[in-house]
């Protein structure tokens, strides 16, 4: 088994877990084209204004949001507790710039903490380092949306980065502390720059901020982008599948991939790259394979649904789990000797020493299991735990073209189980 570089914060429930939403919810869900917007088209102040004052998610019930997560067999959730544009979603005592100051007229995150805390799901907030809003978040030339502002010198002065780093500081003192246990902070992010331009440590105080959340949360789990070597907890690879369990000089970290249903992170009405339910339960399992876990993000409209594309991909994925979910939770990397057979990913439960296989193209008849001879007790499908006959290659009845003494054939039905991704139980010996 391999063994990961120890976590400050505590990892042991995020490593059986596994599975958890992310949700992008902001002002952006209005202009409904990408939460990046008011950098990419960039947007000044006073007309960016215009979704601060038609924000009025009246149809938000947090209570559907956290049955939906729940239904898929998500663990926990990661909500943006405000995004790159600087618009809270809490009532910060420290800006005006909220969700009570909208037509919403009220904190809205409160309620969904409490929502998905009723589903046993953990708690984590997204908090953006980046701010577009804050008078004191000094521009550059990179990101935002002045970075192309011939006057960008002139709209910095009297800017005092410093300020901005207090404010940050002062909000994330509001979120450790106004909403019971929570369990994942999760920064958003740096871009230093070998010129010493970009934003890095120096501009978000991070050692300091790190020593604040340590005193706040000395368990909270930690993502790895405030810019420090060390202080962090978890990688987060982003919108790609690792090719293998991440490392870090050599040695393997815990690791969570974040990724979306279609590009954007905030509600995006017209995209159409969305992922069918069998390549997101795939994107699970191959996570879960390289001893990782998933958040998959969510992007509710500015009324304050999940809308139909995502519940339907989430109860896609919720069916699966119903009945597979033990290939998931708890489950990591299958040991070296167990080699991956074609077209499958392998998952493994230590404690109750059990490999599953997840076929993701159905062969006819044999499935090949290298290096499992004399290994396993007994085979099922796990989604009807109906017998998987087991032969080594010398002993098939129609003899099979492996003649490996160290393969186990699998004898599979002709047909596909009706279900996204098939898998097979193996309980060693
Ligand atoms: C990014 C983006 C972003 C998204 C995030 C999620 O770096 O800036 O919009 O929130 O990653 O990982």
């Amino acid at each position: 088994m391999l063994k990961t570089k120890p976590t400050a914060g505590d990892t042991r429930w995020f490593v059986q877990d596994r599975f958890g939403m992310f949700i992008h919810w902001g002002l952006y869900a209005l202009p409904a084209r990408h939460e990046w917007i008011k950098h990419n088209e960039e947007i000044p102040e006073e007309k960016y204004d215009v979704y601060f004052r038609h924000f009025d998610p009246d149809l938000y019930n947090p209570d559907l949001w956290a049955q939906a997560a729940a239904g898929a067999g998500m663990k926990y959730f990661v909500i943006t507790t405000k995004h790159h544009e600087g618009f809270c979603l809490w009532d910060s005592k420290l800006t005006d710039y909220k969700a009570p100051n909208t037509p919403a007229g009220r904190d809205l995150l409160t309620p969904m903490v409490h929502s998905f805390r009723k589903q046993n799901m953990r708690v984590g907030f997204y908090h953006s380092l980046i701010d577009w809003h804050h008078p004191h978040n000094v521009i550059d030339p990179h990101i935002g949306p002045y970075r192309n502002r011939a006057d960008r010198t002139q709209l910095n002065k009297g800017r005092d980065q410093a300020r901005y780093a207090r404010y940050l500081h002062g909000q994330v003192r509001e979120l450790l502390t106004k909403f019971g246990k929570v369990d994942i902070l999760w920064f958003d992010f740096s871009y230093p720059k070998p010129d010493g331009s970009g934003k890095g440590r120096k501009d978000w105080q991070s050692e300091k901020l790190y020593a604040l959340v340590r005193k706040l949360a000395p368990h909270i789990i930690l993502d790895d982008r405030l810019d420090l070597e060390e202080g962090w907890d978890i990688k987060t690879p982003e919108q790609y599948q690792p090719r293998e369990w991440v490392r870090v000089n050599g040695q393997p970290v815990v690791w969570e991939a974040c990724q979306t249903f279609s590009g954007s992170w905030g509600y995006h009405r017209d995209e159409s790259s969305w992922k069918s339910i069998d390549q997101l339960v795939q994107m699970l399992i191959d996570t879960v394979s390289k001893g990782g876990n998933l958040l998959l993000n969510v992007g509710p409209t500015g009324r304050g649904e999940f809308d139909q594309r995502v519940l339907d991909r989430l109860a896609g994925m919720g069916e699966w789990m119903k009945r597979h979910s033990r290939s998931i939770y708890g489950c990591t990397q299958a040991p070296d000797e167990f080699s991956t057979p074609r077209d499958c990913r392998l998952t493994y439960h230590p404690a109750a020493r059990r490999l599953y296989v997840h076929v993701f193209a159905w062969p006819f008849q044999h499935l090949y299991l290298d290096g499992f001879a004399g290994k396993v007790a007994y085979a099922q499908l796990l989604n009807d735990a109906s017998e998987i006959r087991m032969t080594a290659p010398d002993k098939q009845q129609p003899k099979t073209d492996s003649k490996d003494k160290h393969t186990l054939v699998l004898n599979l039905p002709v047909q596909k189980p009706h279900v996204s991704v098939p898998v097979i139980e193996l309980f060693l010996k």
